[in-house]
């Protein structure tokens, strides 16, 4: 495809430079922020048009184009590592067609080609006949949808683990690392030694769509905005400073690929697969060999719906050549390597007429605008609402308001409106204009800097009054039951309460003389408020809503200062200096406190008698019971021979560690114990990308999962 070119130089220049800006801009909502705004497609569109023009246009080439190197995802608070060698992407295809042209191009890379073009090649000619119509031996899987993380290790054991960065200097993010399951500190068995000197591997962290969930119907319940996808939220995870945090959110982790090895390593890639699950690391179960390039293709249409039956969230196929020797003729470039292209899966999408555009004001001030819909089916359940992230989108995409436009679902549980359809507009659709004062409260607006959503600046806005009493009673928080959305939109639109302080001074009479609340909810809402007052340092320090600050947070404030009052008065230097609180964190606390308004509810929260000390209790309960148990709300399956216990005592040492046992394999497995002479259920497990332990690990994990202690041979 060769782009448009409208006008003379000046244009062209200019179009360069705004796609520039644009791919600069993408790269960094996906790397930075882990919160894209756009489809890999359509972000693949805008970096072929650069390419094409860069290629029509050398002299406006340059030499840091975002397409000639690889996006960034540095964060700050991190140590660097220099990547031996480099970490690269990968080129994408997304269609039949551009996977031939691949098969195509390797070949006359190699010298591969029937006849023509011999000659130029400089490559001999009886080797060109020997080797001409011969096929490329293709290893292809699954491409999964996370976040790519290099292990080292030396000797058999791991020296560090760090992200992808630039591609060559990526964050040392190795105490997070620890904390994943699959991410062994030590290689290696009797049978298959530990290779000598450093070796690397490459793989993908990723959250299982169930642990997902989970995650997010507990923010449901404790009325945290959710997080919008596996992948963001790993992302978001991986980076985290709390290392408490990371470990109370299972990461998982599949090995696809060598760094730097000092040792001998099999001829094939898949052969090297197999090595890797012999030195103890998880390998992504969905490989396939592929003989010629057609039966790529025909996976790639097996593959399209089987996907959806994984337990986490895959963006298409990886296709590799086979043999290494071949990927060191073929080399790569600044981006890619030559040997290998994704398949990318197109995520479902919709047409439907966006009746009317709405703005949420959310905790924090955050104006988002969210598009009303013509309810319409899309991937199986009804749409009525999308998201538009925010007016730069709005504006850049020019959605109108009447519009037919294109929704779509990917990876995000909420569906977003990806393009407008402007050939349909019949005149009557209207631009939509963003009010420059809040659609609530009518203050002023602001556009911190740096930051892409547009704020409400008033913090008595009711909006954001409404959600910060929401978070403070919610469940994680202060959990006072029964003030819920409803309740606390009434009390706040009533003029009862304008700050959480507030809820303390409520009266039954002030409850009774709402609307729709009889004698007895108001009664068990005082009482529950009552009881709020006794809760936890660090779950008041959660509730207060300050920027940044979660649950484990909370903790960690708590137990190192150890009441409200020694937290207040604590330095931007001092906080930043705890393990697990940045920079950012720090100066969100000591904004919150140098706010009169928030002193003054904190002294109002004091003066009706909620807990502002560490209690004693809170660091025993800490030390013992957040632990989580190994089998914790798991589902598992036994199956083939166990040598050293027997089922029945296996089970029941299971549940005894939170667990339960299943007879059979299902989608709802979330673990299989396999000894030997296994069948069906390891291979439905295996189609599932459920995880598969053997005898040993399963005696490690009871044994290091605290639980009852008697048993064990
Ligand atoms: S091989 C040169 N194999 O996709 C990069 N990558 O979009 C070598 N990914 O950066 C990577 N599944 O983080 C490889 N089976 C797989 C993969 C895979 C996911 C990620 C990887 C890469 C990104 C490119």
């Amino acid at each position: 495809m060769t782009p448009e070119l409208r006008g003379g130089p000046d244009e062209v220049r200019a179009r360069i430079q705004t796609l520039r800006a644009e791919i600069e801009h993408h790269n960094e909502l996906y790397y930075q922020r882990a919160a894209p705004e756009i489809e890999d497609r359509e972000y693949d569109l805008l970096a072929s048009e650069l390419i094409e023009l860069e290629a029509a246009y050398p002299e406006f080439a340059v030499a840091d184009s975002p397409v000639r190197t690889v996006g960034s995802d540095r964060a700050e608070g991190f140590a660097t590592i220099e990547h031996p060698v480099r970490m690269l992407s990968i080129d994408n295809s997304y269609s039949a067609d551009e996977v031939r042209e691949f098969d195509k191009r390797i070949r006359r890379a190699l010298g591969m080609v029937e006849q023509a073009a011999t000659a130029e090649s400089g490559v001999d000619e009886a080797e060109v006949t020997a080797e001409a119509g011969a096929e490329i031996e293709f290893a292809v899987e699954t491409k999964i949808d996370g976040v790519a993380l290099t292990l080292m290790y030396e000797d058999g054991d791991i020296r560090y683990a760090a992200t992808r960065g630039d591609g060559s200097r990526g964050d040392d993010v190795t105490a997070n690392a620890l904390t994943i399951r699959a991410v062994p500190k030590r290689i290696g068995s009797a049978q298959t030694p530990a290779p000598a000197g450093r070796f690397e591997v490459r793989g993908e962290v990723f959250m299982r769509r169930a642990d997902f969930d989970a995650l997010n119907a507990e923010r449901r319940r404790t009325s945290e905005p959710e997080f919008a996808n596996p992948r963001n939220l790993t992302a978001g995870t991986l980076k985290s400073l709390d290392a408490l945090l990371v470990a109370g959110r299972t990461l998982d982790y599949f090995v696809y690929a060598t760094g730097l090895v000092e040792s001998d390593l099999p001829e094939t890639h898949l052969e090297t697969l197999d090595y890797l699950t012999a030195l103890g690391f998880q390998i992504n179960p969905h490989h396939w060999l592929c003989p010629t390039v057609e039966s790529i293709i025909d996976l790639i249409g097996r593959w399209e719906s089987e996907r959806n039956e994984l337990p986490y969230d895959t963006d298409g196929l990886v296709i590799k050549v086979n043999r290494r020797e071949l990927h060191e003729r073929l080399g790569s470039t600044s981006k890619y390597p030559r040997w290998m292209l994704a398949y990318k899966f197109s995520a479902e999408q919709a047409e439907t007429v966006l009746e009317e555009i709405l703005l949420q004001v959310g905790r924090t001030g955050a104006i988002t605008p969210v598009a009303q819909l013509k309810p319409v089916f899309l991937a199986g359940t009804k749409v009525g609402r999308a998201t538009l992230h925010n007016a730069d989108e709005l504006e850049r995409k020019d959605i109108r308001v009447g519009d037919r436009v294109v929704i779509e679902k990917g990876g995000d549980i909420i569906p977003k409106v990806v393009r407008s359809l402007p050939h349909l507009r019949t005149g009557a659709e209207r631009v939509f204009e963003f009010p420059n004062v809040c659609p609530v409260c009518g203050s002023s607006i602001s556009r911190p800097e740096g930051e892409v959503a547009l704020r409400c600046v008033n913090t008595s806005c009711p909006a954001q009054v409404k959600e910060r009493i929401k978070h403070f009673a919610s469940r994680g928080a202060m959990d006072i039951e029964g003030l819920g959305v409803k309740l606390v939109g009434q009390l706040v639109d009533e003029g009862l309460v304008s700050t959480y302080a507030d809820l303390y001074s409520l009266s039954l009479e002030a409850l009774c003389a709402l609307e729709r609340m009889k004698e007895k909810s108001a009664t068990n809402l005082l009482g529950q408020l009552e009881a709020s007052k006794s809760r936890r340092l660090g779950t008041l320090i959660f509730a207060l809503g300050i920027r940044h600050v979660g649950a484990s947070s909370g903790r960690l404030l708590a137990s190192n200062y150890g009441s409200l009052e020694a937290l207040a008065v604590a330095s931007a230097e001092e906080l930043a200096e705890l393990e697990g609180v940045g920079e950012i964190l720090a100066a969100a606390i000591v904004n919150f406190f140098a706010d009169e308004k928030d002193r003054e509810i904190i002294r109002q929260l004091g003066a009706a008698g909620v807990n502002m000390r560490r209690l004693p209790e809170e660091a025993i309960a800490e030390a013992t019971s957040e632990k989580g148990l190994a089998f914790s709300g798991m589902t598992c399956v036994l199956t083939g021979k166990l040598e050293s216990i027997d089922r029945a005592e296996a089970s029941k040492r299971i549940e005894s560690l939170g667990g339960k046992s299943s007879s059979s394999v299902s989608k709802k497995t979330d673990l299989l114990i396999a000894g030997p002479g296994a069948g069906s259920k390891l291979t439905k497990a295996r189609q599932l990308g459920i995880e598969i332990i053997d005898e040993a690990e399963f005696l490690r994990r009871l044994g290091s999962g605290g639980g009852t202690d008697g048993g064990q041979p």
